[in-house]
């Protein structure tokens, strides 16, 4: 019985060679037919079949979705070629995390964007606020192209390592444990216990007076074991909080600088010159997202009082509101595959690097769109 689905008409001419039931490899001979016979089919727009049983090969049940690679046989040999049609963008909202968080983006080349995609893509930020993106083999030129269809692109000058002393061009934030020369740093390298600071929970460039819109993190080598990305879901935080809460909240102010967040883990040596490009900023506590209208929380690593409190009274209330926040509920973990890209908004997340192993490279690559104004009147 074969059973065709021409509505599929569009879809990328696809068949994965090794995904093929293991007890067809015993017969070689017939793997070729059956193959050649669906090179026919797809040959006359059937781009997907399945066939459920083949009579004359008793036993057999073989069911092959069409949509993953295309099929080229050639004298009787099968091998994978290119794509030859792009499939139409799917975004899935991820299926174990809290509800509205986070969604794998597929059927989209990233190097290849329609102003419709955008439109989409810009649309499924608002609601999921985190997008996944596998395997996007981007050099950080094409990276950065995608980025800025989402605004004006920021410089990176939250890094530790700047102009002449950096891996890698002003427009990338160097989200690795790698020295100019692509050694691994060592484990007293200040750029690298600078880089630790990702490590607590954040949302980008909140110590700059215009914080970050959208953070691109793509991933060109990752460790065998750990260094996933959590993220942290500001609006469900902030919808969870009890009314008492909100409302101490509302209008509150916080002072964010990097020197802050560095010095929270005991670093501490910076130099005249950053401490003057450091100098804390104001942002509030709670911010309404301009196209949803949610409220969400604010919080960020970056904090280091709240305007007009005393210093300790302010990081225990940010403190109390961080462990809120990062609750399991709000929160799910990203384990990163290489090619992965992944979009965040910083105006309603939070996120962290988690621990890896130190001797190997984890090489990350990040641009950041701008937000579009300051929150605060200066
Ligand atoms: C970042 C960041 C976390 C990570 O790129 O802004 O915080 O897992 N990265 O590397
Ligand atoms: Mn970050």
């Amino acid at each position: 019985m074969i059973r065709f689905n021409q509505s599929h008409r569009n879809k990328r001419l696809a068949l994965h060679y090794p995904s093929i039931h293991p007890d067809l490899k015993k017969y070689p001979g017939l793997m070729i037919q059956m193959l050649k016979f669906h090179k026919t089919l797809l040959d006359q727009g059937c781009w997907e079949c399945q066939i459920l049983c083949f009579p004359r090969y008793l036993c057999l049940l073989w069911v092959v979705r069409l949509d993953l690679y295309c099929l080229n046989i050639s004298n009787g040999v099968c091998k994978e070629t290119e794509y030859v049609e792009q499939m139409p963008m799917d975004i899935t909202a991820l299926k174990n995390g809290p509800p509205n968080f986070g969604a794998i983006v597929t059927g989209l080349d990233i190097v290849n964007v329609s102003d419709n995609d955008v439109q989409a893509l810009e649309v499924a930020i608002d609601r999921y606020a985190v997008l996944i993106f596998p395997d996007q083999n981007v050099t950080d030129e094409q990276q950065y192209a995608f980025s800025s269809k989402f605004g004006t692109m920021e410089k990176a000058t939250g890094d530790i390592n700047q102009n002449s002393d950096r891996r890698l061009a002003m427009d990338i934030n160097d989200i690795s444990n790698l020295d100019k020369s692509g050694a691994i740093l060592a484990r007293n390298d200040r750029a690298r216990l600078f880089g630790l600071g990702n490590m607590l929970w954040h949302s980008d460039s909140s110590f700059k007076t215009i914080p970050a819109k959208y953070s691109l993190l793509s991933a060109r080598v990752i460790p065998d074991f750990g260094g996933n990305t959590e993220f942290a879901d500001m609006r469900a935080a902030w919808s969870e909080l009890d009314t008492e809460m909100q409302s101490e909240c509302m209008d509150l102010v916080c002072v964010h600088s990097q020197l802050y967040s560095r010095g929270a883990l005991g670093f501490e040596d910076f130099t005249e010159e950053e401490k003057l490009k450091w100098a804390p900023v104001k942002q509030p506590l709670v911010r309404q997202h301009p196209s949803t209208k949610l409220h969400s929380l604010f919080l960020s690593s970056h904090i280091g009082t709240i305007e007009g409190w005393p210093v300790p009274e302010a990081r225990l209330l940010i403190r109390d509101l961080t462990e809120h926040a990062t609750k399991p509920e709000f929160v799910f973990s990203h384990q990163w595959k290489r090619r992965d890209l992944v979009l965040w908004d910083n105006r309603v997340t939070m996120h962290r690097a988690r621990r890896y192993d130190h001797t190997q490279k984890r090489d990350l690559r990040r641009t950041t769109v701008a937000g579009d104004a300051r929150l605060l009147s200066a």
